[in-house]
């Protein structure tokens, strides 16, 4: 790992285990240019060439004269706006005069070990030991800009992490219109893009297409990253697979309105740009002032996707995630909401904690409706009491008698929102988001709240800070149910509505920031309508989130393939839940529900006491299963084998041990085929020198404990890397099976 200046050359190559990216400084005007992103390089010698000045820079006399085609084409690294680059800018700026025109050079560079933290933003960490950063500040004296390009890179994992910090060094105001968090110029290379892409229920579904001329994006204006489309791409060859070929992957660390271009241009370069969606955006900046852009990621692997999914699974389980629990196993959590939706009181929840805790479960989580007159989802939100109604003797005596039955027990609130018919908005209708004289549309019926503002955020961290010392409550499932629309601060002047957009979600993390401060314990699992807010920004503060309400185990499959593309099994919240399915109405058998979930963090969220005697043995048996292989699926690396997404039948996914001692693979036949022979799946990630011992986990063992069947077959790793492992076609639809390799003690 490293970064150099090479003085020589005017570049620097910045280096992570096996990639290197270089920057280049090109003429005395500083143009700074992206010279090469790939396989590491021992040195930059004659990468000149790779700026593509095709005609020398000491005439620049002459080259002047042409000012226009040479800007049009340079590969720039942070692309500036109306000076005759006619690709995609990086920024846009309003002068006092109205004027647009931006063009940042470079001015002077700082490499220091470790990483600055970005100010009200999540990010990524490194300590001195870890991390390497490389600040580069440009100038545009016209303007009276100064922007600091800062990248990072990383000792144990092939990332580099962008960001962009403005400040103002004129005496007039300026106005942000535009501000991207990275930029990228690179050859087309018959690339293909993948994105992801949703909607409730159906979150980040893999979607690849070519790459042709023109821009192609993908954003949100919903106030958050959202079902629909996700603060993600990939560019790769055409002829890239999940084991080989070249992929780009790009992630935005933020959770508002987001947008990812790539552009193919004229001389078929591509550019991509990545950051705050600037629809609805106008940032005023004062003398002096700064602005901090959130960060972007970037992922190359010349090992196809796998390669970029593992890349980013590092990243975040080592440098973004920063919860106690991170690398810890995660209680086993039974949540009411399918149980119960509104319907319960104290009898009935303890009823579930008591039978949870006999198959052991280790934590109850009361779902919505525990507050004020919180009898449907009308009402109540912003006023956050207990309803003694429900609660008979309160929170307290409730959590006292599930502690009792030696578990957990944790929380849900929606501290964004506010009921038109509640407490709080009655008191201050003003804190709900809205324009002046137009009523604001709702969704699920309710208003959002304005938490750009101070005392709104006081308001409701102080109800949650006295409901969580209330009790002894151990996590918090934060939600966020509907998108902003109708923007509008009471607390903003007419010139600046155009920062509410993003003031909120500083708002918002600033509201996480504190409650984890008062809370350093607590288990923080982020959720938005099931999946709208899983992203980068959100795992900052909670090492899982919700990974959608659909808790059927055959959606689940290309629900959590698109978010395993990024984001570690450890981070996805998967429940086993009741049948038929309350989103699909599909019946699962339990065993399966069982390997999905495992494949996530685990947990339940149906009625245990409607449970059949043989369903509540299962769910026996499936806590010993976690127990004994949640370390591996947290912590292993992530293999994709076959995808039902792509084939239409089965599923197919391994976790393999670091140490490669060990590896999981999970197979789900989801439609049974008549007169076929068994399945080949050909394994990744395994020792080729060693051999393995085959074992089945199975659900119905002599006793609850026996969840492990032995095979009496040994492999060779290259063997069932090359060849495969060969499993009888079970009979039926959506049966799964997971197999456990183990390398053969001698
Ligand atoms: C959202 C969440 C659910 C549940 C409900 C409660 O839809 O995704 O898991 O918490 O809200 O209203």
């Amino acid at each position: 790992m490293g970064i150099r200046y090479w003085e020589k050359e005017r570049m620097f190559q910045l280096d992570t285990p096996n990639t290197s990216y270089v920057i280049g400084i090109a003429d005395q005007e500083g143009f700074l240019g992206h010279v090469y992103y790939g396989k590491r390089l021992s040195g930059v010698q004659g990468a000149e060439r790779l700026l593509r000045v095709d005609r020398p820079l000491e005439d620049w006399q002459v080259y002047n004269r042409d000012r226009l085609s040479f800007l049009d084409c340079f590969p720039m690294e942070y692309s500036g706006h109306g000076v005759g680059d006619f690709r995609e800018s990086s920024i846009r700026v309003k002068d006092s005069g109205g004027h647009s025109a931006v063009l940042l050079t470079y001015r002077s560079h700082e490499i220091y070990q470790g990483k600055r933290k970005l100010e009200g933003l999540p990010a990524t960490f490194g300590t001195k030991d870890e991390a390497a950063t490389l600040a580069i500040t440009c100038r545009d004296d016209a303007v009276g800009l100064e922007a600091v390009l800062e990248y990072s890179v990383f000792e144990d994992t092939d990332a580099i992490a962008r960001s962009v910090r403005l400040t103002n060094l004129g005496k007039e105001p300026l106005v942000l219109e535009k501000v991207m968090s990275g930029c990228l110029d690179m050859d087309n290379r018959d690339f293909d893009m993948i994105t992801l892409h949703g909607s409730w229920a159906r979150e980040r579904r893999i979607e690849r297409k070519k790459l042709g001329h023109g821009v192609h994006s993908v954003s949100s204006l919903r106030g958050e990253s959202g079902h629909q489309e996700h603060p993600f791409m990939a560019l790769l060859e055409s002829t890239a697979t999940q084991t080989a070929g070249d992929v780009y992957g790009f992630h935005f660390v933020y959770s508002g309105n987001f947008i990812a271009q790539a552009q193919v241009n004229q001389f078929d370069s591509v550019r991509v740009v990545m950051g705050i969606n600037p629809e609805d955006f106008a940032w005023t900046l004062c003398q002096g002032e700064s602005f901090q852009a959130p960060e972007m990621i970037l992922v190359y692997s010349g090992q196809g996707l796998g390669g970029m999914s593992r890349s980013f699974h590092d990243l975040y389980r080592r440098h973004l995630i920063r919860s106690p629990y991170r690398n810890k196993k995660r209680p086993i959590l039974i949540n009411n909401w399918e149980a119960t939706y509104f319907d319960f009181d104290q009898d009935k929840l303890f009823d579930i904690a008591k039978e949870a805790s006999q198959m052991g479960i280790e934590m109850l989580v009361m779902d919505d409706g525990w507050f004020g007159n919180r009898f449907d989802d009308n009402r109540a939100l912003g006023d956050w009491k207990v309803n003694e109604e429900k609660l008979k003797g309160g929170l307290k005596a409730l959590v006292d008698r599930v502690n009792g039955l030696g578990m957990d027990f944790g929380i849900w609130f929606e501290p964004e929102m506010v009921s038109p018919e509640s407490e709080l908005y009655r008191a201050h209708p003003d804190w709900a988001i809205a324009v002046p004289g137009r009523e604001p549309g709702r969704a699920r019926n309710q208003y959002v709240l304005d938490v750009s503002r101070r005392e709104v955020r006081d308001c409701i961290l102080d109800q949650m800070f006295r409901v969580l010392h209330s009790a002894n409550i151990r996590y918090v499932k934060w939600d966020m149910n509907r998108p902003l629309s109708d923007l509008g601060s009471a607390a903003l002047p007419a010139g600046r509505q155009g920062e509410l957009y993003h003031r909120y979600v500083l708002g918002m993390y600033e509201m996480q920031e504190r409650l984890l401060a008062e809370f350093p314990e607590l288990l923080l699992e982020n959720c938005s309508g099931g999946g709208a807010r899983f992203d980068p920004g959100m795992l900052y503060y909670s090492p899982q989130i919700w990974c959608s309400d659909d808790t059927d185990a055959i959606e689940r499959l290309r629900i959590q393939e698109g978010t395993a593309l990024i984001y570690p099994l450890s981070t996805m919240g998967a429940h086993v839940s009741v049948c038929p399915n309350h989103a699909v109405g599909r019946v699962t058998p339990f065993a399966t529900r069982g390997f999905v979930a495992l494949a996530g963090t685990f947990g339940y969220e149906l009625d245990v006491t409607k449970l059949s005697p043989q369903d509540k043995e299962t769910v026996r048996r499936q806590v010993v299963m976690y127990h004994r292989f949640n370390d591996l699926v947290r912590e292993g690396d992530y293999y994709r084998i076959a995808s039902f997404g792509d084939n239409h039948l089965f599923d197919c996914f391994q976790v393999v041990s670091r140490d490669k001692k060990e590896s999981l693979i999970f197979f789900v036949q989801v439609l049974g085929e008549v007169n076929q022979k068994s399945r080949i799946v050909k394994l990744q990630g395994l020792a080729g020198d060693r051999s393995y011992d085959l074992r089945e986990v199975v659900m119905d063992g002599k006793d609850t404990q026996d969840i492990i069947r032995e095979s009496g077959l040994s492999f060779g790793g290259d063997l069932l890397m090359n060849g495969g492992l060969v499993i009888d076609r079970p009979w039926g639809d959506f049966q799964a099976r997971l197999f456990w390799l183990q390398e053969k003690q001698e």
